[in-house]
């Protein structure tokens, strides 16, 4: 069982089981705000009504952070007492409506948590999903009650002339009266009801771009970026991006823009991405600006899906919300699943669809089945918390867009769309279950597998884990007939010890010897059924025949991964090489490749006797890295993602016992030996892909800058090992002459990559170049952070530059650009056998700790894994997480993460 200790008493665990309905309803709510940095006052009128359905009992509205001045009900002062954080009413009208009315202070420029109302810049913002109106006012900060709101905002006009909130603006205009002198107010009407997490208002000194459109319905809409003067020219591609996600999900879903004004805000202090509030987004910089300048084209591609996903919350999570916070990847699973699809659906061709799959696929493995395997492991829908943000997990997102993925294959691509339809049509303006969704779905296409399967479906839902699935086949060369046998398994994960069986659509074919697609026929079925079949798992192990095979197949399992799971397949090499060289299927070659490398690495890590990790990358494999390279049509983009060997993270997870200083070396020492064998094709292909002509952040011209950059990453890197100062010269002119950002990244990267010298002028020269720009010295200190570890030197570099005056560890982007480059994308540096990195790290998260909660539980995560790793780093790792443990003031939100890594 977890012991958590804090201040006050012990952390309370929430459970799903025991959700109850609210006692008490709040119809609309009337806020006004004197806004003042040092304290600002906060009246807040509600009307509320009894919840018939539920027992009756007193009112209890929590508050945090609140200095409380009055309570009034229907306009007389009414008696309460305190509990904890909640102001308890009682003997409340009991028939009808009535009003309520309370007063409330709060001090924005004291608040570095980043929740509630903070001031960032000499601006005031809010942050309030999930729990942080509460620090605004005393409520019903729960997402199933909705309310409507009004609101007005009164501030200095001059330090605050943008004055904004959710909804429509329905007057403005100047104050009068003493001690209004140079004050202004505006006042927003919200048309929408909405949970209190939705609420958002901003004030400052913002300027905004703005796009006037029409909807296919032929209503006028107004959109609005605002960022601070000075960044205008930065927010061409967010409007864009607005643009086109507001057109997507109209075309794709039938879903309109339901305001007549959508503003998206920037701030540079913001503890996540980006917030979907009503019709008011406030986004992190880093997802809103960006020019060819300052941005990379991956910074381009995030702005494109990172809008479009606060875009289509707007239906999935505000039109239809959450009943509870178990619920949550309702609306966030859905709603990256409905963002991967907008950024492939935006792609030109095939080829770049699939790239798409192939980087969320990725994420989903480095990222999600680490979490799966670890002491944070959850369900999709979790059954217990202490802290729900620490439950906004890649399990909620990427493993919950994967369970709305499945059942889109279950139902096909029309039958989806049909059950969104439903699902709109049945839950409109209601606050819903994960079940509520699945229901939808199934019930829209009755004749499908989903709805025949749907409770066991569900079980991706309620059982953590990823599942193992398990395959081998085979041929019989009298009967021609080709049998894959299955078996599929979960391992325990925290307080679920056996699993059930899950429903595990897989898609396959067979390849023939000479790369062509087989066509298939299964056993007991008269007709083929082409060449890729959806096989739907239900038992633990099944098999499945085809028949008139002709010779020996390859098979492709699991082809675009249609469920999240482990594939075992003993492929041999020739195989993997067929499949690499020939599936139909783009991840499925990629994939080939990647367990092509993965098994070197593996296995010099297990055989080589020195650190070099000598055995290395055979000659079939480079051979087959160079066709790749060299191949005629395929593009830029996959080429890059099949070159790119599998990170450290990904082989880790792979080993029962981790020695990340050991895979760092042999994946190094892999890096080596493609940069050398393939010298004259890394040239090739840098000349190749170098020139682009004018800068368009599209996927052609990024894969292209893509590839480009890697070669030149790899010359670099060959460079270094024959002493040749060639390709590091032209590396430092291209990074001085580079035309976009991620021509100059990338180069600056190559060169600090391979450990050369002229690194230490590239990044001073970059410093100077950019130090007015917030974004590019973030990438700055990150690609420090973040640099190749020879010999230790980049802890003691990191230490420095949390010395530098640009650091800030109270500006989460900084800090995440120094500490988090340094302790979660850094393995071969971070693990030290001295365990200073680790040192580091619980310095940083108890730091962090009272500065910024949410900041510190992310930071604490990343020894998530310490039980896997070989001595000496397992008793340095454990060390460290006591260490943290140990210390008395522990907010919830890194007690409960550290608890955890520490429970058997
Ligand atoms: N609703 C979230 C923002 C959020 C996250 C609020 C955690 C409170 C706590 C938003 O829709 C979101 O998911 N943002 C992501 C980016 C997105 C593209 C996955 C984020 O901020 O990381
Ligand atoms: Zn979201």
């Amino acid at each position: 069982m977890l012991q958590l200790r804090e201040a006050d008493g012990p952390a309370t665990v929430i459970h799903r089981a025991d959700y109850a309905a609210p006692a008490y309803w709040i119809d609309t709510v009337n806020l006004t705000f004197d806004l003042d940095p040092a304290k600002t006052r906060v009246l807040n009128k509600m009307t509320l009504r009894r919840n018939v359905e539920v027992a009756l009992q007193p009112l209890k509205l929590i508050g945090e952070e609140l200095n409380l001045a009055r309570v009034l009900v229907n306009g007389q002062g009414a008696s309460f007492k305190m509990e904890g954080k909640q102001l308890v009413l009682d003997n409340l009208p009991v028939e009808g409506s009535f009003e309520l009315e309370i007063f409330t202070t709060c001090a924005p420029i004291k608040n570095t948590s980043l929740t509630g109302l903070y001031v960032s810049n000499d601006s005031f913002f809010t942050q309030c999903e999930a729990e942080g109106f509460r620090r605004i006012t005393y409520f019903l900060d729960r997402p199933d009650v909705m309310a409507s709101y009004t609101v007005t905002l009164r501030a200095d006009q001059q330090k605050y002339p943008v004055l904004l909130s959710n909804g429509n603006l329905v007057d403005a205009g100047l104050l009068t009266g003493t001690g209004n002198e140079g004050r202004h107010f505006a006042t927003w009407v919200d048309p929408h009801k909405k949970p209190s997490y939705l609420f958002a208002l901003v004030a400052g000194q913002l300027v905004c771009r703005e796009q006037r459109i029409t909807s296919r319905a032929g209503k006028e809409h107004l959109l609005q970026v605002y960022v601070r003067p000075g960044d205008m020219d930065k927010t061409e591609h967010a409007m864009n991006s607005l643009m086109a996600s507001v057109v997507w999900d109209e075309a794709r879903f039938g879903l309109p823009l339901d305001l007549e004004r959508f503003m998206i805000v920037a701030t540079s202090d913001f503890n996540m991405g980006a917030m979907e509030n009503k019709g008011l987004n406030i986004f992190n910089t880093k997802y809103v600006l960006a020019n060819q300048a300052t941005a990379t084209d991956a910074d381009y591609a995030n702005i494109e899906s990172v809008v479009g996903h606060e875009y289509f919350h707007n239906w999935t999570g505000n039109r239809i919300t959450c009943r509870d916070w178990f619920q949550l990847s309702l609306k966030e699973g859905l709603t990256v699943f409905r963002d991967q699809e907008f950024s492939m659906d935006l792609c030109a061709d095939a080829s770049a669809r699939a790239v798409k799959r192939i980087e969320d696929v990725r994420v989903l493995r480095t990222a999600q089945f680490p979490e799966d395997a670890g002491p944070m492991a959850h369900p999709v829908r979790p059954d217990s918390y202490i802290e729900i943000n620490n439950f906004y997990t890649v399990t909620i997102y990427e493993k919950g867009a994967e369970v709305v993925r499945m059942m889109q294959t279950l139902v096909g691509r029309a039958g989806f769309a049909k059950g969104m339809t439903l699902y709109f049509a049945r839950h409109d303006g209601q606050a819903v279950t994960c079940d509520d969704f699945a229901q939808a779905i199934a019930d829209a296409n009755p004749d499908s597998e989903l709805a025949r399967l749907l409770p066991q479906f569900k079980r991706w839902y309620s059982q953590a884990g990823t599942p193992r699935l398990a395959a081998d086949g085979h041929y019989d060369a009298t009967a021609q007939t080709y049998t894959l046998n299955f078996s599929q398994s979960c391992a325990a994960t925290p307080g679920q010890s056996a699993k059930e069986p899950f429903v595990i659509p897989v898609s396959l074919g067979l390849v023939g010897i000479s790369g062509a697609a087989l066509p298939l026929q299964l056993q007991g079925s008269a007709d083929p059924v082409g060449n890729s079949h959806l096989f739907v798992m239900t038992q633990p192990s099944e098999s499945i025949t085809f028949i008139n095979v002709d010779e020996e197949p390859v098979p492709s399992i699991l082809r675009s991964f249609t469920a999240p799971v482990l594939l075992d397949f003993d492929y041999s090499d020739a195989q993997l090489l067929t499949l690499l060289a020939a599936d139909l299927d783009p991840f499925n070659r990629w994939e080939a490749g990647q367990r092509l490398a993965l098994r070197s690495a593996i296995n010099s890590i297990a055989t080589a006797a020195d650190a070099t990790g000598a055995t290395g990358l055979n000659d079939a494999y480079i051979e087959a890295m160079r066709r790749v390279l060299r191949h005629p049509t395929l593009d830029a983009a996959f080429k890059e993602l099949v070159l790119t060997l599998p990170s450290e993270t990904y082989i880790a997870e792979q080993l029962d016992v981790v020695d990340p200083q050991r895979i760092h070396a042999v994946r190094e020492a892999m890096r080596a030996q493609l940069a050398t064998a393939l010298a004259p094709d890394w040239q090739w292909a840098f000349e190749a892909h170098s020139d682009n002509g004018a800068y368009r952040p599209d996927a052609l011209s990024a894969g292209r800058r893509a590839l480009a950059g890697m070669a030149l990453a790899q010359l670099c890197l060959a460079a270094r090992d024959d002493a040749d100062s060639v390709w590091p010269g032209k590396t430092y002119q291209r990074f001085k002459d580079a035309g976009n950002m991620t021509d100059c990244a990338n180069a600056l990267q190559a060169l600090i990559s391979s450990g050369h010298a002229l690194a230490t002028p590239a990044l001073a020269r970059f410093h100077s170049q950019f130090k007015k720009e917030e974004l590019v010295i973030d990438k700055w200190f990150a690609l420090q952070a973040g640099a190749c570890d020879r010999g230790g030197q980049v802890l003691p570099a990191v230490r420095q530059l949390m010395a530098h005056s640009d650091f800030n560890i109270r500006n989460p982007n900084r800090a995440r650009s120094v500490i988090f480059s340094y302790c979660n994308a850094n393995p071969g540096a971070f693990h030290r056998t001295d365990g200073a990195g680790y040192l580091f790290w619980s310095e940083q998260v108890m730091a962090l700790n009272s500065i910024n909660p949410q900041v510190a539980a992310r930071l604490a995560r990343a020894l998530d894994r310490w039980k896997k790793l070989a001595e000496p780093y397992r008793s340095a790792a454990r060390e460290a997480i006591a260490r943290i443990a140990d210390k008395t003031d522990l907010s919830n939100d890194v007690r409960e993460v550290i608890s955890r890594a520490l429970a058997d």
